[in-house]
């Protein structure tokens, strides 16, 4: 029997680990992780993750032959391919700070795998990776050999939150990197007969390695601009009057173009955009092409405007000041159907306002209070190390409550902010919502998922990005 073990139970490792041992049922698949509590978790009734459809693959195939154990070390040595999908933060110190990804989670793994190792394995890259890493992996691996070979293989991780499932079920595409050589192409042979379980045949890709790592940081990089094209194009439509959702459907009408990914919106969050964006800026200036790496800076700088030019509309519309004033937060998480926050416009938004010393009432159906109170008080970049190595303050924001319903959320506040797009939220009694609510009752739509219209029939001045202003907005100009 082939066996896999996977080092890192995070929202790669868990998942994409779930749906091999549900597809490929002669595979034994061990899950490790250095967090005790993520594995407790994995092994409970109540996973780690919050996953559509997750939770039926992991009790199919649980302790039949899918394992989730803090024995790294015995695994690693036991498996014959080694998936490594650890935390692949952005520096914050020294070389590269603020930029370049810091590989310290990786470089242990790998020095793991080499101490413990008793047969010839193949290993994965599952994280996202800057170029050239399987490079640096095979140095320490080989270096460290005694007579074990090893191949390495870069198979990057396309899934997104929140459909993961749907995602790794029906993959547009499988990458999978190798060297070009009879050992290295063997390697690329045995992990493709892994997903050929369940993946047709033409959509396995293979290609080099560097080719394969850098896949990854240009699909997310192309993704990411996406985004911040429309919502470069939301400003000007609110300056002019024009419709950004009808501008973008005009767009993408254009079969060169496509619809999807062309949502307006507060911005982009989650873990990956900005870290790869930021990860491949570095790597542009490493390798003397400045220009490039300011082409897709751009990007993220576009991001960051959007998110304030949201919260100066927030304070310009109710008079330059928000102070003392409660405001409902409708949505932590930075998109729907995922409990993760890591990264979402939320934290940027929420800072702004409580910078103009607002009070605010949250309310995310999948989000907890430790972790919005962690994430307001944390520093950039530091949420993505492993949960138990988090620095965390020991002060929480005062100023902020989280409730567990949106009418408490939003009872005599004074504006409501939705910033993610949860389904829920376009179901919600806005006539109640208006009722409870200090007059003049504003909204402020982030994710472009109301009714503008039927709630300014109700009484609510209403704002959503990229939309016709309502003319109380428009004397009311939110540019800092
Ligand atoms: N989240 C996504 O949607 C997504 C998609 C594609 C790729 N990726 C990439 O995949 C990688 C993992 O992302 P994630 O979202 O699963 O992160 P995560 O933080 O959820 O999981 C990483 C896990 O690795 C564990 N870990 C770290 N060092 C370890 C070690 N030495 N031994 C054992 N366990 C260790 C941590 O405890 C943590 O549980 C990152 O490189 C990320 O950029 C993420």
């Amino acid at each position: 029997m082939v066996k896999i073990c996977c080092i890192g139970a995070g929202y790669v490792g868990g998942p994409t680990m779930a749906v091999i041992a549900l597809k490929c049922p002669k595979i034994e698949v061990v899950v490790v992780d250095i967090s005790v509590s993520r594995i407790t978790a994995w092994n409970s009734e109540q996973l780690p993750i919050y996953e559509p459809g997750l939770d039926d693959v992991v009790k199919e195939c649980r302790g039949r032959n899918l394992f989730f154990s803090t024995d790294v070390e015995k695994h690693v040595a036991e498996a014959d391919i080694v998936f490594v999908s650890v935390n692949t933060p952005t520096k914050t110190t020294g070389l590269g700070a603020g930029k370049a990804a810091d590989l310290t989670y990786w470089e242990s793994a790998a020095r793991m795998i080499a101490d413990v190792s008793k047969s010839d394995k193949i290993v994965v890259e599952k994280s996202t990776v800057p170029v050239k890493t399987a490079e640096a992996i095979e140095k320490i691996l080989t270096h460290n050999s005694k007579g074990i070979n090893y191949q390495i293989l870069s198979n990057p991780e396309f899934l997104a939150e929140g459909t993961a499932i749907q995602d790794l079920f029906h993959p547009d595409r499988v990458l999978i990197g190798g060297r070009e050589t009879p050992a290295g192409l063997k390697a690329v042979q045995a992990l493709k007969d892994v997903y050929a379980q369940w993946v047709p045949d033409e959509r396995i890709l293979t290609t080099n390695l560097w080719s394969a790592e850098l896949s990854k940081l240009a699909a997310n990089a192309f993704l990411a601009q996406r985004i911040s094209s429309v919502n470069a194009m939301s400003a000007l439509c609110e300056a002019t009057g024009a419709d950004v959702t009808q501008v973008a459907y005009a767009v993408g009408k254009d079969s060169r173009i496509g619809q999807k990914f062309l949502n307006a919106s507060v911005g982009f969050g989650g873990s990956c955009f900005q870290k790869d964006i930021l990860n491949l800026v570095y790597i542009c200036e490493c390798n003397g092409l400045p220009e490039v790496a300011e082409y897709w800076k751009q990007v993220i700088k576009v991001n960051d405007y959007q998110k304030n030019r949201f919260v100066n509309r927030v304070v310009a519309s109710m008079f330059n000041t928000v102070s003392n004033k409660k405001i409902a937060v409708l949505g932590f998480a930075f998109k729907k159907d995922t409990g993760d926050t890591r990264e979402t416009p939320a934290i940027d938004v929420c800072k702004g306002l409580l910078g103009d010393k607002a009070r605010l009432s949250i309310y995310d159906p999948q989000v907890t209070e430790d972790q919005i109170q962690r994430d307001l008080t944390m520093n950039k970049f530091d949420w993505d190390h492993p949960i138990h190595l988090q620095p965390t303050s020991p002060t929480t924001v005062k100023q902020v409550s989280v409730v567990w319903d949106a009418y408490e959320a939003t009872k005599d506040a004074h504006a409501v902010c939705i910033l993610t797009e949860w389904d829920e939220f376009k179901k919600l009694d806005y006539k109640r919502i208006f009722d409870n609510m200090q007059k003049p009752a504003f909204v402020f739509d982030g994710r472009n998922i109301v009714n503008a219209d039927e709630l300014r029939q109700i009484g609510f001045i209403v704002y959503s990005i990229g939309k016709p202003l309502d003319s109380w907005l428009k004397d009311m100009p939110a540019v800092a």
